[in-house]
């Protein structure tokens, strides 16, 4: 009788410890939206394709360094003041697509029409 509750225990013990390095192994992640249409000002909005960017960029930090996974993060940051106007356009955006061009590897626009669209 003592011999099977101990197992049973026993059992149950392992089971949760199992549950806990896979939840170690492999944290809930929420990707967010695949597409996106991010705030552009006066130049209109900039249509971002998020999903493509998880995709070919294995680094979520690469932006989320600057803005955390929060919808609206960028604006809420900026209209705090704790973003300045244009700095994710400049120093993520349009940096990184100018160095894939340098590098001969496919990025994304580096001009101002494509990718603010008015309307
Ligand atoms: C190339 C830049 C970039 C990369 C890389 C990136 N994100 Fe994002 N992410 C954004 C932008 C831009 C937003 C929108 C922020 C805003 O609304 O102000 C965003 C928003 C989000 C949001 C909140 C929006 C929503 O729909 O829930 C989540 C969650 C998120 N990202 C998760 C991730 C994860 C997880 C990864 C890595 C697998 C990742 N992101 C990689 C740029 C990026
Ligand atoms: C690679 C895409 C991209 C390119 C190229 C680009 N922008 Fe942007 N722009 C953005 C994004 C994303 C934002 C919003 C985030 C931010 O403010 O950094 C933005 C924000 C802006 C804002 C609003 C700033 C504010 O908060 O009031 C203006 C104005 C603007 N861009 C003008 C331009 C002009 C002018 C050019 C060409 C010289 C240009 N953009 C090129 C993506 C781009
Ligand atoms: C660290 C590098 C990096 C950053 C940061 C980045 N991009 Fe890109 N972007 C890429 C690469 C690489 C591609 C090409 C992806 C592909 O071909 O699958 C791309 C493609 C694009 C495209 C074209 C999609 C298509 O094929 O039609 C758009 C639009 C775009 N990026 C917008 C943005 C905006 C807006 C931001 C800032 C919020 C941004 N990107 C930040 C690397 C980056």
């Amino acid at each position: 009788m003592m011999r099977t509750v101990k197992g049973r225990v026993l059992a149950s013990l392992a089971l949760l410890a199992a549950g806990c390095l896979a939840a170690l192994a492999a944290p809930p992640q929420n990707p967010g939206a695949a597409d996106m249409q991010l705030e552009g000002g006066a130049s209109g909005k900039v249509p971002f394709p998020h999903l493509q960017h998880q995709l070919a960029l294995a680094d979520c930090n690469l932006c989320h360094v600057k803005f955390p996974q929060v919808p609206g993060a960028i604006e809420a940051l900026k209209a705090e003041g704790k973003l300045a106007k244009k700095e994710v356009m400049n120093s993520l955006c349009t940096k990184c697509h100018k160095e894939k061009r340098q590098a001969g590897e496919k990025g994304g626009p580096t001009t101002c029409t494509t990718c603010h669209v008015k309307g």
